[in-house]
């Protein structure tokens, strides 16, 4: 983690990316720079393939051609099943729902990861979980299970799961859904923070677009198995007809 000026801007690159389900294509050629360090947000319709593209993100699905390259050397698309392991230590995913362990502590829900993947004593987890949950500003909630936080604080509770491994990716989907408008902004007020704060790459999926237009460094639209991608400045101006449906209706 961190901001080296050394490395790239660009920490995942996609491209030739060609992926169906059954007879239905869902990405038939996208390509898109995914920059580093920043909130790089996905967006599309439903079944545009948000989600997909993050699961490949994740290494837990691959495509059927194309190349993800990661900080220019790792091809994920031909990482065999212990490459895939290190590597995905090195993202932390907050999907939809799956994020929170119900039986466990929201305590224990973060220092799993840690118990599971690190040789830190249970004093030094205790420290590395405290200071997530200060990052996120999650206090005195350690001993709750999740389904005693409200919506937006087990938002943040996921949020600290994902990044109590201190990841180099973050993949986000829908970090919004099932939100009210306060909340929102509140997530997403904390997403930058911990994006500024942290220097994460952030990869998020959403339906959101005001939120994304104030948060996103790079935006990135799936749209007829290909995607169209640049900043939200580039997106204000652009009039590519197919971009213009999309945002049919929604200020830009
Ligand atoms: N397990 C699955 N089996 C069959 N088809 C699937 C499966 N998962 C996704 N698909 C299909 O792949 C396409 C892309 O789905 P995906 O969930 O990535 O879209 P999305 O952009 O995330 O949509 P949403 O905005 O509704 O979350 C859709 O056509 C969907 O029907
Ligand atoms: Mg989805």
């Amino acid at each position: 983690m961190g901001r080296e000026g050394a490395l790239a801007p660009t920490h995942i690159q996609v491209s030739g990316l060609r992926f169906a389900r059954g007879a239905r294509p869902v990405f038939r050629d996208v390509r898109a720079d995914f920059l580093r360090d920043r909130i790089n947000v996905i967006l599309g319709g439903s079944g545009a393939g948000k989600t997909t593209l993050l699961r490949m993100f994740g290494c837990l699905l691959r495509p059927d051609a194309g190349s993800i390259l990661v900080d220019g050397d790792t091809e994920l698309t031909r990482l065999g099943a212990a490459e895939v392991r290190s590597y995905r230590r090195r993202v932390g995913m907050m999907f939809q729902g799956g994020a929170l362990l119900d039986s466990l502590s929201i305590y224990d829900n973060l220092a799993l990861p840690l118990r599971e993947h690190s040789p830190l004593s249970e004093g030094e987890i205790q420290r590395e979980v405290d200071q997530v949950f200060d990052s996120v500003g999650l206090e005195g909630v350690g001993a709750l299970l999740p389904a005693e936080l409200s919506g937006g604080m087990r938002k943040r509770a996921a949020l600290a799961r994902a990044l109590v491994t201190a990841p180099d990716i973050l993949l986000c989907d829908e970090p919004f859904s099932g939100l009210d408008p306060a909340t929102v902004r509140l997530v997403e007020a904390l997403l930058v923070d911990v994006n500024e704060r942290l220097g994460v790459t952030m990869v998020i999926a959403s339906h959101h677009i005001p939120s994304t237009f104030r948060m996103a460094q790079q935006i990135v639209l799936l749209v007829d198995g290909g995607a169209v991608s640049g900043t939200p400045k580039w997106f204000h101006g652009c009039r590519d007809p197919k971009v213009d449906h999309f945002f049919a209706g929604e200020a830009k």
